[in-house]
């Protein structure tokens, strides 16, 4: 609830206590005719029958003893029964005046505080990152900072997938080309501290390897055994592994930079992996494991499934380890090492039934308890063909080559518009950086996370609409009117409310809190970049309407200045937790 209907609310709910009507049935909402009034009530509508009443009659009940009230400027009863609340100026001032003065600018924390596991962007060792871990890297990125903001404790970890028939691939392409020898004969070291591959083989080989293990049965063969032998833990496989983790990993977090992504764990697929042994044994023991086809499955299907979820494949029948056992066996892990509240999965919707599979197991299993995992399922960015997003190639577009397209059309668009032309190389170069993030992420962000949309970079990157680069300009447009106050020695002061423009202005900052506290809940953060679009727009009303630095007096251009302040603030506030950074000039 946004703090000022909740304070009118307790002067509502009071006065249809009066009335006879049960205090919890009192709600208050933000208007729907923002033009008749502020707030509103319908509870008069649904409580009146119970008390035979009339709707009307009972609204104008419940006005009646709220006239007067000092946080009220008007209180009317419209339609069959509705209550319309218009805020006192007073109010309003002190709420702005409150958002001001507020560490959160505005928002409330929790009350009581989770530990939470963010699992997001899921890279791949070797595997290039591409448009496809785009919306979960940088949704997941957003959760954190929120989560985080209202007061949880909170882990992003990038569960970083180093362990699969992949590691295999790497490790015979490396023999045939003779790349890093000494790792690869029998025997058990010393290893060369040295890398015997770099990142550039390591992409090379990747591609190359994975298309012929498709068609050659031979080479994928010596791979799986290659797989076996590095998780049963031949020496050197190890040894090369680490090489070839800790060069992907550098590169990654290089690109997740200058994505402003960053992880608090980089928990890979393989630190779970010594907890499996215990833990089949475990399935097995309590009779949840079945022997099927040669293979160990947890069943999951439920009575009432709208459709019949397949069984989780815990071992196959090669003796491996799947996708599923590694996540089943990462929820043991972080029982252990986080001892978690909830674990947030932001990975594409597309492996919605892996999930299912793995939560049912694992409460099943009585590894957590229903609720505590949960799939924060994304869609994807898609090409203009409603499909996920190839290049004019038709290959996949790497994470790196899509910042760069970014940041060149940032620069061309800063000159067009004749923005930072004055700045030093150096400068430009960093705003540039900040408008295509800012660009990037506002696009994906100001979509609901379950939908997908098209990739459209002239439209991300517009400095009019409802883009990152608009919300960034209009943020540096307030700091570079408070710096112009500060030259003028121009302070501020008290709030005061007497324009339209103001009432806007402050309405909307006290609304911060309900669009935190929902984009929350569910795991939306469109919900604070439609907050971020609506009061950069409400601040650009209300610089139009009301003059500023030219205020008629001195007392007015105090206030005003405490209003573009605390907007200044809580933009930022909203901004940051987008995973925006705006820059300080333009
Ligand atoms: N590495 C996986 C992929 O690229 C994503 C991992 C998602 N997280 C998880 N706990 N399974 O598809």
């Amino acid at each position: 609830m946004t703090a000022l209907a909740s304070s009118l609310g307790e002067a509502v709910k009071a006065a249809f206590a009066a009335e006879g009507v049960d205090e919890s049935l009192v709600r208050v909402t933000p208007s729907d005719r923002p033009d008749l009034a502020d707030f509103q009530s319908n509870t008069a509508l649904a409580a009146a029958k119970a008390l035979k009443l009339n709707p009307r009659e009972l609204a104008q009940k419940v006005a009646a003893r709220l006239d007067g009230h000092a946080d009220l400027k008007a209180v009317e009863v419209a339609g069959p029964g509705f209550l319309n609340l218009t805020v006192s100026d007073t109010a309003l001032a002190a709420r702005a005046a409150e958002v001001g003065a507020d560490e959160l600018t505005g928002a409330s924390a929790v009350a009581s505080p989770r530990r939470v596991v963010i699992d997001f962007a899921g890279p791949n060792v070797a595997k290039p990152m591409h448009v496809g871990h785009l919306r979960s890297s940088i949704i997941g990125e957003s959760l954190k900072r929120l989560f985080r903001f209202r007061g949880d404790t909170v882990w992003g970890d990038a569960h970083f997938g180093d362990w699969g028939f992949q590691m295999g691939l790497l490790i015979v392409a490396c023999a045939d080309e003779g790349l890093g020898a000494p790792f690869l004969a029998e025997g058990d070291g010393p290893f060369p501290e040295e890398t015997p591959v770099t990142l550039e083989d390591l992409e090379r080989l990747y591609p190359a390897a994975a298309a012929r293990a498709k068609e050659d049965p031979e080479f994928r063969d010596r791979a799986r055994k290659a797989t076996a032998e590095l998780q049963g833990g031949r020496p050197g496989y190890r040894a090369l592994w680490r090489h070839f983790v800790a060069v992907s990993r550098t590169a990654l977090e290089r690109e997740f930079g200058a994505l402003g992504v960053t992880f608090d764990l980089w928990n890979g697929e393989s630190d779970a992996d010594p907890l499996i042994p215990d833990m089949v044994a475990d399935l097995k023991a309590r009779g949840l494991a079945e022997f099927d086809q040669g293979a160990w499955i947890i069943r999951v299907a439920e009575e009432g499934d709208k459709r019949e979820l397949p069984p989780l494949l815990l071992v196959s029948s090669e003796g491996s380890a799947m996708y599923g056992t590694t996540d089943l066996a990462t929820i043991l892990q972080r029982r252990r090492e986080q001892d978690f509240d909830l674990v947030l999965y932001c990975v594409d919707q597309r492996q919605s039934d892996h999930f299912e599979q793995v939560f049912r197991a694992a409460y099943k299993a009585g590894y957590a308890t229903p609720g505590q995992l949960e799939h924060a399922a994304n869609g994807t960015m898609n090409g203009a063909d409603g499909k996920p997003f190839k290049t004019r190639a038709g290959g996949v577009l790497k994470l790196h080559d899509l910042i760069t397209q970014a940041k060149d059309k940032a620069r061309e668009r800063l000159r067009e518009a004749e923005l930072g032309q004055d700045l030093s190389p150096e400068a430009f170069e960093d705003i540039a950086h900040k408008v295509a993030v800012a660009a990037l992420k506002f696009a994906d962000l100001s979509n609901s996370r379950t939908t997908s949309y098209v990739f459209d970079l002239d439209r991300f990157m517009s400095f009019e609409g409802k883009t990152g680069p608009y919300l960034l300009y209009q943020a540096v447009r307030i700091k570079s009117l408070l710096r112009r106050a500060e030259g003028e020695r121009a302070a501020a002061g008290d709030i005061r409310i007497t324009e339209p423009a103001e009432r806007d202005l402050a309405l909307t900052l006290d609304a911060f809190d309900q669009a935190a506290a929902d984009a929350y809940e569910r795991r939306g953060p469109h919900l604070v970049a439609e907050h971020a679009y609506r009061l950069a727009q409400a601040f650009s009303k209300f610089y139009a309407a009301c003059p500023v630095m030219a205020a008629p007096d001195a007392g007015t251009r105090a206030s005003r200045l405490a209003l573009s302040r605390a907007t200044l603030d809580q933009l930022e506030t909203a901004l940051d937790l987008l995973g925006i950074a705006t820059p300080e000039r333009m």
